[in-house]
């Protein structure tokens, strides 16, 4: 048995399961008796442990690691001995073991790695587990115990220490999630007006907390450094984000992508990423997965350079590189329907040949209705508001209330409806203004009703297919399922007017009257892709392996 190294730890400080895990510890180190690597997982617990302590880890924003997690991005960010890392936010410290580990494997004295590693958590309590755990490792690797006066109970966002300021040469951890439009997670209005002050514009009312960290990591990184945080994928895609997103792509582009997806954590269903950003502007992004059966990759960042388009490609999403000319808002207006019309045509549709007295004034549209330039009112079952339709129409009584009447008229246009959470764009068009759609189709009205079958040829494309799934990914929902709001519809891109998107708009006309087969959409497609620019078969076998 060794003699007992002094541990600098403020013991009353910690939860008492942690003060009996680390007594033992402690012994089995004195003792000898137990292999290293078991030691170090016993290490590894007493940060399990104070997460269990917590009452509400997630509105804490104080969900851990798991270690195999940690080690995993200290390879991709290929630490190197020698090398100073910092954990922002470090909980009990998980990622400073990891760093740690693999430093002392590649040869760094303890001492040297002890000097170069730095944390800080706002939770004094997880300070003093991390202290404590780090002090276990370098007696576990070690002869004796080696203290880390780096780690301090600090807000790296409000006041870093003054000695961080573009010192690490690796700032890496899982900053709090706190997502700003959950009352549970929100941020407390003095702190955002101080966020504010430090960050200006780029601490948008609802960002999350995690996408700030990326940011101050940027002044705490020196100029050659890297930066990696576990974020979730809502900032890749998120407006509130979006100057953050910008501005980090100016100052440290992504280099690598680490798509964690939904089951990093078991206390907290997110689906989560990590970008790797260095200061070396790269033409491609390397990608990393969680999952060990998916091979790393590599994506070219393309015209489109943005955080979504890059996990999109990740995904399997074939890269843009179309000639665009517009964007659909300069040739139509997008809308999306409320609620409240919702709730009247509810009351007032009907199947159709009932009718009697009242007004039928058109065929209703719902989402289970729209496949792409395919609309099977009458060939296919329908529920609206409960019922079940084959041909459900609505039917008005004959002065409707204001506010209704008015709506109805802007809906009795030539226009196209667009289904949402959909594989590619479905969408019909509705020439004469027959159809009332109801939410959540949104509805895109042509400034010019000839354009109509353009417009909706553009937005049926493979092109339009690759485009949305690159805006969806950036939500979580992950590449497979698109889901477009009105505002991002608005930035759809139109292809240059020419003979051949008029012979796609022909196409597509004829595929919703005439209906569609594998061939009619193959040729469509082929047009289509040509209008923008595209000569490219991979893009097209994606869209059709899409279709429904
Ligand atoms: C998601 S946990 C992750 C901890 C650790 N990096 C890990 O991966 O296991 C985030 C940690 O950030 C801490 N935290 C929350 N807000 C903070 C802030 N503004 N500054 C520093 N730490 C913060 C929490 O107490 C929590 O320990």
């Amino acid at each position: 048995m060794g003699t007992k190294p002094k541990l600098k730890v403020n013991w009353p400080a910690l939860p008492n399961s942690v003060r009996v895990e680390a007594e033992k510890i402690v012994t089995d180190l004195l003792n000898k008796t137990q292999e290293s690597e078991l030691i170090l997982e016993s290490i590894l617990s007493l940060g399990r442990s104070r997460e269990k302590e917590l009452a509400d880890p997630v509105a804490d924003g104080a969900v851990y690691t798991p270690y195999p997690v940690a080690e995993q991005l200290v390879n991709h960010i290929d630490l190197q001995a020698g090398q100073s890392v910092c954990d922002p936010a470090m909980g009990a410290g998980v990622f400073l073991i990891a760093a740690a580990e693999k430093r002392f494997h590649l040869g760094q004295s303890i001492e040297s790695i002890a000097k170069q590693t730095a944390g800080a958590d706002i939770d004094a309590v997880s300070v003093e587990v991390a202290k404590l755990s780090m002090q276990l490792w370098s007696w576990l690797r070690g002869t004796t115990v080696v203290s880390f006066d780096g780690l301090v109970c600090a807000d790296p966002l409000i006041n870093p220490p003054t000695d961080w300021v573009e010192s690490f040469d690796v700032i890496i951890g899982n900053p709090p999630f706190l997502g700003q439009l959950k009352s549970r997670t929100t941020r407390h209005k003095n702190r955002a007006e101080q966020l504010k002050q430090i960050y200006g514009k780029l601490a948008t009312q609802y960002v999350d907390e995690s996408a700030l960290f990326l940011l101050a990591s940027l002044n705490l990184v020196t100029q050659k450094g890297t930066v990696c945080l576990i974020v979730p994928t809502s900032i890749f895609g998120a407006a509130s984000a979006r100057p953050i997103r910008e501005h980090i792509d100016e100052v440290m582009p992504m280099s690598g992508l680490w798509v964690g997806g939904r089951n990093v954590f078991t206390e907290a269903k997110v689906d989560v990423l990590a970008p790797i950003l260095s200061s070396q502007r790269k033409t491609s992004v390397h990608i990393y997965f969680q999952k060990p059966e998916m091979s790393p990759t590599e994506v070219k960042r393309g015209n489109n350079g943005s955080w979504g388009a890059i996990l999109a490609n990740a995904l399997g999403v074939p890269s843009i590189d179309a000639v665009i000319d517009k964007e659909l808002q300069s040739e139509a207006t997008v809308t999306a329907d409320f609620r409240d019309a919702y709730y009247w045509l509810s009351e007032r549709v009907e199947e159709d040949g009932f009718q009697t007295d009242r007004k039928k004034i058109g065929k209703l549209a719902t989402v289970g209705l729209v496949d792409p330039l395919t609309f099977n009112h009458g060939k296919k079952e329908v529920r609206f508001a409960k019922k079940k339709y084959l041909e459900p129409v609505v039917v008005i009584e004959n002065n409707p209330p204001n506010n209704f009447s008015g709506w109805l008229k802007r809906r009795r246009v030539p226009k196209i409806l667009v289904a949402t959470q959909t594989k590619v764009i479905e969408c019909v068009v509705d020439e004469i203004g027959d159809l009332i759609p109801s939410t959540p189709l949104i509805i895109i009205e042509p400034t010019d009703p000839n354009k109509v079958w353009h417009l909706a040829a553009a937005l049926s494309s493979p092109i339009g297919a690759a485009w949305a799934a690159s805006e969806a990914a950036g939500t979580g929902l992950g590449a497979n399922t698109v889901r477009l709001r009105a505002s991002q519809l608005n930035l759809f891109p139109l292809p240059e007017i020419g003979s051949e998107w008029d012979t796609a708009a022909d196409l597509a006309h004829s595929i919703q009257i005439d209906g569609g087969s594998e061939k009619t959409f193959r040729d469509f497609g082929l047009v289509i892709n040509r209008a923008y620019g595209i000569e490219d078969d991979g893009l097209l076998q994606w869209w059709i392996n899409r279709l429904p």
